[in-house]
């Protein structure tokens, strides 16, 4: 049995919105937000394109890459932090408008972790022989949940959406799955998180009014877990592989911040081949890190057998790395 990746695919939406825009809208600089963040635009979704849309256009372009139908896919999982609505979930609106055939679709709740939770799963029901192809999606539209009043967290992020097809083959004996952590940890939910309008803060004027149903994060707290557990998971992933960082074609963390990637990768004493997107998307969340691989793929720079390390940080706090083998 092998198990691959043979498809990627992303969407952004084409309105652009830059630093200087930001400028207009809250006490801020292009200054400010490039020598923090390393950002400089980010691409943001009109009012009636749901996360469903984006996320669908790239599973479409994720579908052509592997040149395959709507008719191949027999899993469908979508990991987002902005879903169309709580019920039903947002993978089985995409399997609808992809017109995928019934089978199993499911959302995972990750935050900026998901798809590498979503990896970890998918892997596993492929490996079990449960389903042979399956269509990942990270996709989420953070526009819809950001305060654009608040300056320390609205220069920060992106709309945007990533595919992978990955398929088991009965008659192969490899895997793209090389090694592994996934993690959380609950205690530190508060770094990060939207306190509004789940069951435990119904919505309510007062609560739109106080912003309840958007992003809020203790920045600083945020960014030195993110260093440590990133940095951590992939030293361990590493070492159970038994791969040097030098070994790596490629490393592809989440695009959060442009310091937080330097800092991961000093620890990690990598010095090429980092992949680095921020400046163009912002923070996309789920949908990131599948953006990196799509335009390395797209772009002719990985190559079958391609040694790749991913590591994610968000909301839970959840984080992952994962050695890929391409
Ligand atoms: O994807 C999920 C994980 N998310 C992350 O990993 C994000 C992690 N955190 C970060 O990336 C950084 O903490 C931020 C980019 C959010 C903030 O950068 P920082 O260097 O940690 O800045 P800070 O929050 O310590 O703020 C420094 C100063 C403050 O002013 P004072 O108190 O020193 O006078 C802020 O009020 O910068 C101020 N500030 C801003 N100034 C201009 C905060 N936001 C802005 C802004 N423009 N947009």
């Amino acid at each position: 049995m092998s198990i691959h990746i043979i498809g990627t695919g992303h969407y952004v939406p084409e309105k652009i919105l830059t630093n200087f825009d930001l400028e207009k809208m809250v006490d801020t600089s292009d200054e400010w937000i490039v020598s923090r963040t390393g950002i400089r635009e980010r691409h943001i979704a009109d009012a009636a394109t749901a996360t469903s849309d984006l996320a669908a256009a790239a599973g479409r372009a994720a579908l052509e890459s592997a040149r395959l139908t709507p008719a191949d896919i027999d899993l469908v999982v979508v990991s987002t932090l902005t879903g169309d609505m709580p019920t039903p979930s947002t993978a089985t609106i995409v399997q609808r408008k992809m017109g995928i055939p019934p089978c199993m679709c499911f959302d995972i709740s990750a935050a900026c972790t998901g798809l590498l939770y979503g990896i970890d799963i998918v892997h596993a029901l492929l490996a079990a022989r449960q389903r042979r192809t399956a269509l990942l999606i990270g996709a989420d539209k953070l526009s819809g949940v950001t305060n654009w009043s608040d300056r320390s967290t609205c220069v920060l992020f992106g709309d945007g959406a990533s595919a992978l097809v990955i398929q088991r083959d009965d008659h192969g004996d490899d895997d793209f799955y090389l090694a592994s952590e996934v993690c959380a940890d609950g205690n530190d939910a508060d770094f990060l998180k939207i306190p509004g309008f789940g069951s435990a803060c119904p919505a309510t004027p007062e609560g739109i009014a106080q912003h309840l149903n958007t992003i809020t994060m203790n920045g600083p707290k945020t960014y030195q877990k993110a260093v440590t557990a990133m940095s951590g998971a992939c030293k361990r992933v590493l070492a159970k592989a038994g791969i040097s960082a030098s070994e790596l074609h490629w490393a592809i963390p989440h695009q959060a911040n442009d310091r937080i990637i330097t800092a991961v990768a000093e620890r990690l004493g990598i010095r090429e081949n980092i992949y680095r997107s921020v400046a163009r998307y912002g923070n996309t969340s789920s949908a990131s890190i599948g953006i990196c691989l799509d335009e390395l793929n797209r772009n002719g720079e990985l190559h079958r057998g391609d040694l790749i390390l991913t590591a994610a940080f968000g909301a839970g706090l959840t984080w992952a790395a994962q050695l890929l083998r391409f």
